[in-house]
This record gives C-alpha cells, structure tokens and sequence, in this order.
C-alpha cells in the first residue's frame, strides 16, 4: 500500500516540507513535469522567476507573470511557497548599471524593490531567501555591487526592509558551500550572530546543498545545522542536487547516488531541520545540464526523477527515510 503514496503524501505524513525549485514555461508546456511538481511536492520555490533580472526587464517596469504562475501553480495545490531571491550579485537586470547611482540611490532602489516584491506576495510567500551568497568561499564579505556601495550594513538593511513591509513572512540568509562546518559556514554564522546581536530580523539560514560526490559530508551537516538552530535560527535545505565530477563518477551513480541523499536527509531530520528542497524537479531540468561549462565538468542527474520524470532510486531512498524515522 505504501507503495502507492507519493513522496508529498509521505512527507505530508511525516510532517516534513519536501520541495522543488520550478520553472514556469515548463509547467506550461509539459504535463509529465506539472503533475509530478504538483503530487510528488509540498513546497515549492520559483527556480529564477522572483530573481531582480527576470523581475524587472526595463528601469520602471516589473514582469510578475513568471513568479505569479508559480505562486498560484502552488496555491492551488496547497504547496508551501519559498521565495527566492531579493538581494543576489547574479541576475541582475541587463538595464541595471551600479554606477549610475549615488549610494543613497542604491538604498532607495533595493528599499523599493524589497518593498514591492515581498509586499506583492503578502500572506502568499512563506518563507523568503533576502540575500544569497553574501560571503566569499574564504570567508570574507564578497565584493559585490552591493556591498562596494553600502558596505555591510546593506544586509542588515535588506532584512529590516522586508519585515518592515512583512511581519509574518520567514526572513532566511542563504548560501552555497557553507552546508557542513567549514571555514565558510564559520564565517557566516560570526555574521549571523553579528546581526542577530543587533536584533537584524533574520528568522534562517539556508544551505543550498549542491553537493559533489560524497561531499559534503552528511555528519558535518548534521552538526552545522544544530549549531545554527543553536543561535536561534530555523535551518532549510534549499537547493539540493547531487552530481559526480565527470570521468570520477562511480559505476554504480544512480545507487551511490541514493545512499546520500539518504545519508543527508536522515541527517538532517536527525538534527531538526525538516525543510529540504531539491533544485529541479527531473535531471533535465537541472541547472547543471546547461550552466556555463558546469555541463562538461559535472554529470548532470542530481536530482530524484530522471528526464522522463520517473523516480530514480534516489526518490525511494528519500521517500523511505522519510517513512522509517
Ligand atoms: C540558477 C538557476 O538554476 C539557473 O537556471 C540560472 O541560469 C542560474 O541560477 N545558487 C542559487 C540559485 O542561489 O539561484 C542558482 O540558480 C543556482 C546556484
């Protein structure tokens, strides 16, 4: 019998948000990829369409239609909405030059711009990633448009903003390589801590989790994510695949493959964080298939359904985990 709930009715069960990042013209056009976003899911996060970029394609207009459709896709099959990103150095819009603002300009323009975008989805957004990926891989402040022009603070500043216009709405940092205790993860939790100390709303962290081979190691998650929850804040997986280096993949992927996120998602249950998104719904919707040179460097089938949307032996491993503890 068990063998006929899906992953979103075991997950139900279990009391865990299992998510998946989508993308609207895909929802459109292909009914195999809405019906496994719309049963296999509980939560779900736009994949680029509430990015600043896809947003806003000229100086005084914002394009909603994208973020919108994935939003009501959700709603209207009782899917939890993570909100993903407002303040980002990647995706920005084309138009959109720095340096023809003063930095007061650039305040105003990301106030007005956190205001719009996290007002618009008022009582409909759950959870919102404010920034991502403020913290260089060595620890330092990444040097952005932003952080050149405001320096530190435009993160406390970001965070204030969207619960200025939002009291409810779950306020998370979010970061790549920073999912196990590491130099990286070291340096953002000073940072959160920092803000925190300052009473900067700032309700989670989210780790993204684009896991290679056997790394991150599923222990040091564990311990990184109570260390977080420590502090006070809620922890969520929010962009987990898993590739193998080309040429270094083991003979068995599809298997190994399985065993870790098997290994990661009882980890991180164990630990209290019952938030894990995937990036993608099938392998051939994956970002790794066709960003930059990624392709060539890394297999491309992290996620839990292959490009037929069939479930992969990662799927059951995720969906027995989630029935055994
Ligand atoms: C990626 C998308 O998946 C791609 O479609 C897009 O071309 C580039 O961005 N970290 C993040 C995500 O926070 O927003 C990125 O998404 C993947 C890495």
């Amino acid at each position: 019998m068990s063998n006929e709930q899906t992953l979103r009715d075991v997950a139900d069960e279990r009391g865990v948000s299992l998510g998946a990042a989508i993308d609207p013209d895909t929802l459109r056009r292909n009914p195999s990829y809405w019906k496994t976003a719309s049963s296999e899911f509980n939560l779900l996060t736009p994949e680029n369409a509430l990015k600043m970029g896809p947003l806003r394609p000229s100086r005084h207009t914002y394009d909603f239609r994208d973020a919108d459709a994935v939003v009501e896709f959700g709603e209207n099959h009782d899917a939890t909405i993570r909100g993903h990103t407002l303040v980002w150095h990647n995706q920005k819009p084309d138009w959109f030059q720095a340096w023809e603002y003063t930095p007061e300009q650039l305040r105003a323009f990301l106030r007005d711009h956190i205001h719009t975008v996290v007002g618009r989805y008022h009582g409909r957004i759950d959870a919102w990633d404010v920034v991502n990926e403020a913290v260089a891989d060595d620890g330092s402040m990444r040097r952005t448009v932003w952080s050149d022009a405001l320096g530190e603070e435009y993160l406390a500043d970001a965070f204030r903003w969207a619960r200025e216009i939002d009291p409810d709405v779950d306020l998370y940092y979010n970061d790549y390589g920073a999912d196990e205790v590491n130099e990286k993860s070291d340096a953002i939790y000073d940072l959160l801590e920092r803000l925190l100390a300052r009473d900067v709303p700032i309700d989670g962290v989210g780790l993204q989790l684009h896991a290679l081979g056997d790394w991150p190691d599923p222990d040091s998650i564990a311990e990184n994510v109570r260390r977080f929850q420590d502090l006070g804040l809620e922890v969520e997986i929010t962009e987990m695949d898993v590739a193998y280096h080309r040429g270094e993949a083991p003979s068995n992927p599809l298997e190994v493959q399985a065993e870790y996120y098997r290994d990661v998602v009882d980890a991180c249950l164990e630990a209290g964080c019952e938030t894990i998104v995937t990036w993608g719904v099938g392998d051939g919707n994956s970002w790794l298939r066709g960003f930059k040179d990624f392709g060539e460097r890394y297999t491309g089938d992290p996620l839990l359904f292959d490009d037929r949307y069939e479930p992969k032996p990662a799927y059951h491993a995720v969906k027995d985990t989630l029935q055994d503890q």
